[in-house]
């Protein structure tokens, strides 16, 4: 599989993006890019976010910059988590990287129509990319082998409000578009991330390393102390890490559910709710509910090692 990552990196994002990566063989992939869109901060941060984490990778690896704002809601970021700069306001995004000159939703289409039926991508941040490139290319969906989309709250514990997670709260409709287009995503929503939490043995484990790789961790993950101090976190919750984990290595799925996803594009207490519908004749999605932890955790550990 060829992959695209489009990301709004984002502490966990950045963590995320090291997978594909390991220094360990056994894990590594081929990523054709990285996208970016608006999210946790404003893309133009994005863009250096991500080229500030491809040089502690020593990644070759083009990036494309996408949308600066949702569909059709206000710009909402998520600083008070992932600091001023997305980074944990660490100051770590030096880079010379700068992004190239396609935008990011007609680079998607380019690259899944170039590598038809070779191409996944994962989505760590609002759905705005991909649903603008589902309507610049109607047949992107048959061109994608793999959507795995780090979103939604499969419980409805919403984590933006009451009822919708981050990544479809910032931007309902474009979510929408991709949940009615796309046939098999695999969905991590926010309670996986949740429920399991990487254990703060392994987290500082990880932190205390010497390489290039574990001083950007630990510098960008400073903030999760802070995390931890306002909401009493017995661990650390990293949705977009497991994301790509189940990306890169569909046996670390320990249990899913098939439903019709849908998004919610009211405009009441359930706007931006993923709703599980189990009945539907047509479902669009496995919702997954639980990962291999171990694994997860040993993939995560030996890309930042
Ligand atoms: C999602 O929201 C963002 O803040 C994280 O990077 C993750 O993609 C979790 O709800
Ligand atoms: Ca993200």
């Amino acid at each position: 599989m060829l992959w695209i990552i489009d990301t709004d990196a984002g502490v966990d994002d950045a963590i995320a993006l090291a997978l594909p990566f390991s220094p360990d063989q056994q894990h590594r992939h081929h990523v054709l890019a990285i996208t970016t869109v608006s999210g946790n901060v404003h893309v133009s941060k994005v863009n250096l976010n991500v080229g500030a984490v491809l040089d502690v990778l020593g990644a070759d690896v083009p990036i494309y910059a996408g949308c600066d704002r949702p569909l059709r809601e206000r710009p909402a970021h998520a600083e008070e988590f992932h600091g001023p700069d997305g980074l944990g306001g660490a100051g770590l995004a030096k880079t010379e990287r700068r992004p190239a000159d396609m935008h990011a939703a007609l680079a998607i289409c380019h690259l899944a129509k170039a590598y038809a039926g070779q191409v996944g991508l994962v989505t760590l941040g609002p759905l705005t990319n991909l649903a603008l490139a589902c309507n610049l290319d109607p047949a992107l969906p048959t061109r994608i082998s793999r959507l795995v989309i780090m979103g939604g709250a499969w419980q409805a514990r919403g984590n933006q409000t009451p009822a919708a997670e981050f990544n479809i709260a910032v931007d309902p409709e474009s979510a929408h578009v991709v949940f009615e287009r796309f046939s098999n995503i695999t969905l991590l929503p926010w309670e996986v991330s949740l429920d399991q939490m990487m254990p703060l043995d392994v987290f500082e484990r990880i932190r205390s390393g010497r390489s290039a790789r574990a001083r950007f961790f630990a510098a960008m993950t400073r903030i999760v102390d802070d995390w931890r101090a306002r909401f009493g976190f017995a661990g650390v919750p990293l949705p977009d890490p497991l994301a790509v984990v189940v990306a890169l290595d569909e046996g670390a799925i320990a249990h899913a559910l098939r439903a019709r996803v849908h998004v919610d594009i009211g405009h009441d207490v359930g706007r931006g709710l993923s709703a599980l519908d189990y009945r539907n004749p047509q479902p669009n999605a496995h919702v997954v509910t639980a990962v291999d932890a171990a694994r997860a955790w040993e993939m995560i550990a030996a890309a930042w090692a």
